[in-house]
């Protein structure tokens, strides 16, 4: 970091910011103007409630019902209001990260994430002293069930199956893969950790379900709330607002169905900060309540869709394939995900990351994406800040990087 720091020009592909061009500078100015004129109530501008609005979750619960296929939008009905309560809004998805495991886990614990995982997750199972152990996967990158009735059974030997507190994975567009889990691999994942007792509390981490580049991409499979197969595992939700809105707003959720988990979290929550702010929930409430939320989500799907494009071919056009790299293209999120030549080492100190420095280009190294056993040779590239023209340099510069090693 401190020689990126020290190099001028550096373009960067490794922070998971998002678009600045296009975040919504004119629908937050009509809300603000619409909120301060609404007459003489104040109360965006007070305290809110621990587990946040009301009119904030019955929106979001009934969004949820709808992309899970459970009933229609409009926010009506009994259905809607018994979701609603099990709804808590966070300070961005994180919190409700950082809740779940707090309120779950006591050092030494162990929870099961995807490969490659989310990496602030996995710091913060780290810095709660909890260890990550990885849910195996194939050459594709497609759960692996007969290896994770491997790995249970050889934690059961070790009498460390009961330290088992948590599976947690990113179901869309995945943070660093750009995968989605499809419903057979969800399904398949229940069905063997029910099959080898292991029915404990599970995450689905959804940060990036509505930034898929294909409207209805987000709708095309239900979460693990709205699937039976889920049935007795206590769940847990989590997704936001920032990265498909505005991430300074920084407002996430959780959703809950188990009543005991969920009071504690919202326990904790009232130690943290007895309510996410208030100010930033109002205006996302009318956001989403006037339609404006879903007209900057199609901006964002077209102006993303282009930025993966412009890197995806830069890296094409450098020739990066005949050097033994290779990537999936994404349907949507932030993030290529890069495979590259067996022995090369892309660690923070290794020379292909000083290569990179050197032609100014920054990304973050794969094995911090790592539960365990971290594969030295991939790369997380993200397409989100960078403009397509400056994204088309960071690939030619790239190319150039792996082409001097
Ligand atoms: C997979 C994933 N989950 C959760 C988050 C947290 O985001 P936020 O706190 O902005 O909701 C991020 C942010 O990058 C992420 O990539």
């Amino acid at each position: 970091m401190q020689m990126a720091l020290e190099t001028p020009g550096l373009l960067s592909l490794a922070a998971g910011f998002t678009d600045n061009a296009t975040l919504p500078v004119t629908v937050v100015g009509d809300a603000l103007r619409g909120m301060t004129q609404s007459g003489p109530d104040r109360e965006f501008l007070q305290y809110g409630t621990n587990a946040g609005r009301p009119g904030l979750r019955t929106i979001l619960a009934a969004r949820l019902l709808a992309q899970d296929g459970r009933c229609d939008s409009t926010g009506n009905g009994d259905e809607v209001r018994r979701w609603a309560d099990r709804f808590f809004v966070t300070n961005g998805s994180q919190q409700a990260l950082y809740l779940a495991i707090q309120t779950l886990c006591e050092p030494g614990d162990i929870v099961l994430v995807d490969r490659p995982s989310y990496f602030v997750f996995l710091e913060l199972l780290g810095g709660l002293g909890v260890e990550a152990k990885s849910l195996p996967v194939d050459e594709s990158g497609r759960l692996d069930l007969a290896g994770l009735r491997v790995l249970l059974g050889a934690l059961r030997a070790e009498g460390k199956r009961e330290r088992v507190k948590a599976v947690y994975f990113v179901s869309w567009f995945a943070n660093p893969s750009g995968r989605t889990l499809d419903a057979a691999e969800k399904r398949g994942l229940a069905e063997t950790l029910r099959a080898e007792d292991c029915v404990v509390p599970v995450i689905e981490d959804a940060a990036y379900r509505e930034i898929g580049y294909d409207v209805g991409a987000a709708e095309a499979q239900s979460g693990i709330l709205g699937d039976p197969v889920w049935d007795g595992f206590p769940r847990l939700y989590t997704s936001t607002l920032t990265k498909p809105f505005a991430t300074g707003l920084k407002v996430g959720y959780g959703a809950c169905d188990h009543d005991g988990w969920r009071a504690a979290m919202l326990h904790v929550k009232g130690h943290h900060d007895f309510g996410t702010g208030n100010f930033a929930q109002a205006l996302l409430e009318r956001a989403l309540r006037d339609g404006a939320y879903d007209a900057q989500l199609a901006v964002l799907r077209r102006a993303y869709r282009e930025k993966r494009d412009a890197l995806h071919v830069a890296l094409e056009a450098g020739g990066l394939r005949s050097r033994g790299w290779s990537w999936r293209v994404p349907e949507g999120g932030l993030y290529l995900w890069l495979e590259g030549p067996t022995n090369l080492d892309t660690g923070g100190d290794s020379d292909f990351c000083r290569a990179c420095l050197r032609e100014g280009v920054l990304y973050v190294p794969g094995a911090l994406c790592h539960g365990d056993h971290p594969p030295k040779n991939t790369v997380r590239l993200s397409f989100g800040v960078l403009s397509v023209e400056r994204l088309a340099e960071a690939g030619v510069r790239f190319c150039r990087a792996a082409a001097s090693v």
